[in-house]
């Protein structure tokens, strides 16, 4: 009685898989998302084998209409997965003999599922990164659009969450896209970095055939091929960059979703948020929820754990592969679904944000948020710095007392604190004087803003 066990390295096995050992190990559940990157990085192999002769055309044809056959079953749901069969690779390689037989069993010449996972992964990235840039451009877009058009509206800047001093709501948005023109370059280069072909090194070592691994970079849009197979198999750099790359995005996303939070609440009353992008509560009437900024900034966890979990993946393995290597795959997938839905809607809720003019100028009248501008102002007029933060300081306590804003005081008032002050004072007092006067690249004045808006739109449209 033939005694093999039925599985592809079945050979050297007497005794079945234990059941439960086999669903622990499997991967087909998750790993079945990469079924396109599979087969087209199949398809280059067998291709490429055909060209160095390992195959016939009449063999690599076979196997190309095969794989394509699989493709369109797994498409069209009628593809029934397999633990037995373990993961997405068995199960395509193991459905490809089963529809055209012997010649199917040739598709593994010279390849591993250790050089085909590495290949696969990295397409995989490869295309959601590009969706990802994509997704990161609009939400760029949709921030400058906004800062021109408030790009006049002045608020309150802070620091450590107090009034410091005002500036234009365009300036505090295009603070937020600077941070996503990083997130983008970083991205950039990790896609860069990640655009290497593994394949051809096969379990570990390389292949005894006459592979051309030039030739299936080439078939497959990589830039070079990988120099070491050991570190071929095993390098998962490019996921622990693009984590990384994800983790510092999906922080700025939380930050700039703390600040919607901040602003939408009555305390605050700087934006209203569409009502598309809130809930109500099931047992406060009145509350109107900016659920998907604090979902952002809740999902902004679950990336950085992910981060984690790669990078604690990696530290202990020795080369080349191992299978520990499985478990990269549900941290990246998830760190991709995260990061390209809450980009989504973090692009959609922009055009959303309504800014509350009145109230974002009256909070930053109030505060004393002209206090630098009226210390400028004296020394200007020849007083040392230090000793105009001591005269402002004295009538901002004057302020405190009274209930009233710097710009509130009488001329006399104010005398009594520098007869330097005279009444030209009252241009800097004022916002639109404070905000101006900030007129140099990177400044807040809305001269400024618009001429950041400008290179803005230029970075927009080039290339990254
Ligand atoms: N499912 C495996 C993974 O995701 C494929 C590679 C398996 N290789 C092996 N030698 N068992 O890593």
């Amino acid at each position: 009685m033939n005694n093999r066990v039925d599985k592809p390295w079945g050979g050297r096995f007497s005794e079945p898989t234990d059941a439960f050992v086999e669903a622990f190990t499997a991967s087909v559940t998750f790993d079945k998302r990469l079924y396109a990157h599979d087969i087209q990085g199949s398809i280059a192999h067998a291709t490429m084998l055909a060209k160095v002769g390992v195959l016939s055309e009449e063999e690599r044809a076979a196997i190309v209409a095969g794989l394509e056959a699989i493709q369109a079953e797994i498409e069209a749901g009628e593809f029934v997965w397999s633990i037995a069969r373990e993961d997405v690779h068995m199960n395509i390689e193991a459905r490809l003999i089963e529809r055209i037989g012997e010649v199917g069993k040739k598709l593994h010449t010279g390849r591993s599922r250790n050089d085909q996972v590495a290949t696969d992964i990295r397409l995989y990235l490869r295309d959601e990164l590009s969706e990802i840039l994509r997704e990161l451009k609009r939400l760029a877009g949709a921030l400058v659009d906004l800062a021109e058009q408030e790009a006049d509206t002045i608020m309150p800047g802070f620091t450590h969450l107090q009034t410091a001093q005002p500036v234009t709501f365009g300036h505090h948005l295009l603070a937020w896209f600077e941070m996503l023109k990083r997130d983008h370059g970083r991205l950039t280069d990790c896609a860069r970095r990640l655009n290497v072909l593994p394949l051809g090194a096969a379990a570990l070592a390389g292949t005894s055939y006459p592979i051309d691994r030039a030739y299936t970079a080439r078939l497959l849009g990589f830039d070079a091929v990988a120099e070491n197979s050991l570190d071929a198999v095993s390098d998962r750099d490019f996921a622990i960059e693009f984590s990384a790359a994800a983790a510092i995005l999906m922080m700025h996303l939380s930050r700039a979703s703390e600040e919607l939070v901040i602003w939408a609440s009555a305390q605050f009353d700087f934006i209203t948020l569409g009502d598309s992008f809130c809930t109500g509560s099931s047992i406060m009437p009145q509350k109107k929820n900016p659920d998907v900024p604090e979902l952002i900034r809740g999902k902004t966890g679950r990336v950085n754990g992910h981060l984690m979990a790669l990078l604690t993946l990696m530290k202990g393995q020795p080369l080349a592969y191992n299978k520990d290597n499985q478990e990269d795959k549900e941290p990246l997938f998830d760190t991709v679904d995260t990061l390209r839905a809450s980009l989504r809607v973090f692009a959609d809720m922009i055009p959303a944000i309504s800014p509350k003019r009145e109230q974002m100028r009256a909070a930053a009248r109030s505060g004393f948020s002209t206090a630098t501008d009226l210390a400028d102002y004296l020394v200007r007029k020849g007083v040392p710095f230090r000793d105009a933060h001591e005269v402002v300081g004295r009538a901002v306590a004057f302020g405190v007392k009274e209930g009233r804003d710097l710009a509130d005081m009488s001329l006399e008032e104010l005398r009594q604190f520098s007869t330097q002050i005279e009444a030209d004072v009252f241009d800097v007092l004022t916002l639109e004087g404070s905000v101006a006067a900030r007129d140099h690249i990177g400044g807040t004045a809305p001269a400024q803003v618009r001429a950041a808006v400008g290179r803005a739109r230029q970075w927009l449209t080039g290339g990254s």
